[in-house]
């Protein structure tokens, strides 16, 4: 059953591609491994935040606003892209970030500030204590001097960013349809539950045999059970889709969060690298590098079946990956054994 989509404003490359990996799947002799590319949903937009914000700033333009204000970390790929589309739009955009900006400005902040975003930062402790007070007074401050402010809550996480998801499924389905396959799972990075929230409940409406399994990133299954519930009943009520939420599995793997929000072990960035070298496929360490080890290991483990076909969803953060390239040191040093004097 297709539900009634509220206002969206077109600003995503979509259709994305479904790529099979085929070399990674016959080295792990799994399930054939498919990719959804929304790290191609534009080339500096990249990701899934945009396909949620197609929803909100739709909502906040309908609204009237000319000013988005919306918070994440530094390297927040949702404030990013937040910010170029807001310049796009002619928008003024405020960030309010987690943490102190190093000396430089690299990857998502680089390009926050290139977008002209206003951007406020917050020490971790009193960002995690106020951050409700703080995004009030941003929007307050702007009400006083005469524009309208809209306010994003994380990751563009909340009942109508869901809708993004929603209609990807639709996307998937079509997919699925014209290369003749019936996943038996879906996986994606988990990290404010907006992505799986809507993929779940859009599998659920429209009958696919997917089970979506949002690998979590950041916090654990209780949290994220309870956070993609709470969106998904204010989803249901603002809206009024008819679907008995009750029914909506929402499954979250939270074994490979590692040690913690954007820090992530060797294995992680050696996943990264051979996904990079197998299938020409680039991850990030915060999201999709970790979702994608988290898969690797599942399958090894035989925790998923080793036949039919699978899903990983592809969600972007490539600007994620600078910031952390001494990772990869070992890279660029052996490289100099290829070198003749
Ligand atoms: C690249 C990337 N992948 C996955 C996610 C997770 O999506 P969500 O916040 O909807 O759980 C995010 C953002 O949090 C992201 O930036």
């Amino acid at each position: 059953m297709t539900p009634t989509y509220p206002l969206r404003r077109a600003l995503a490359q979509t259709p994305t591609p479904l790529q099979p990996l085929q070399r990674l799947s016959a080295q792990l002799g799994g399930p054939r491994i498919w990719v959804k590319r929304d790290d191609l949903t534009g080339s500096v937009l990249s990701g899934n935040k945009v396909r949620k914000l197609e929803f909100n700033i739709a909502q906040a333009l309908d609204e009237g606003c000319d000013t988005l204000i919306t918070c994440g970390g530094l390297q927040s790929n949702h404030c990013r892209a937040t910010a170029l589309l807001g310049a796009q739009l002619g928008l003024t955009v405020h960030l309010v970030l987690r943490g102190e900006p190093g000396v430089e400005a690299d990857g998502n902040l680089l390009l926050d500030y290139l977008a002209g975003a206003r951007v406020s930062c917050y020490p971790r402790q009193r960002y995690q204590a106020d951050l409700a007070d703080i995004l009030r007074g941003w929007r307050d401050h702007y009400r006083q001097s005469g524009a309208k402010a809209f306010v994003i809550p994380t990751g563009a996480s909340d009942e109508i960013g869901i809708w993004g998801y929603v209609r990807a499924s639709e996307e998937l389905a079509g997919d699925f349809q014209s290369h003749g396959i019936s996943p038996h799972h879906i996986l994606l990075a988990t990290g404010s539950g907006g992505t799986q929230a809507g993929l779940s409940v859009g599998c659920h409406l429209l009958g696919l045999n997917s089970a979506v399994v949002g690998m979590a990133v950041c916090d654990d299954e209780a949290y994220f059970q309870h956070k993609i519930r709470r969106d998904l009943q204010l989803w249901q009520q603002r809206y009024g889709v008819a679907v008995d939420l009750a029914q909506v599995e929402v499954n979250v793997n939270d074994q490979y969060i590692g040690p913690g929000y954007a820090k992530a072990g060797g294995e992680v960035f050696e996943t990264i690298k051979l996904a990079a070298r197998l299938e020409g496929l680039v991850l990030d360490p915060v999201y999709t590098g970790k979702a994608f080890h988290g898969m690797i290991e599942e399958i090894k483990q035989g925790r998923l079946p080793a036949g039919g076909d699978i899903v990983f969803v592809h969600t972007g953060g490539i600007f994620g990956l600078f910031p952390q390239r001494l990772q990869f040191r070992d890279l660029w040093e052996s490289e100099k054994t290829h070198h003749r004097e």
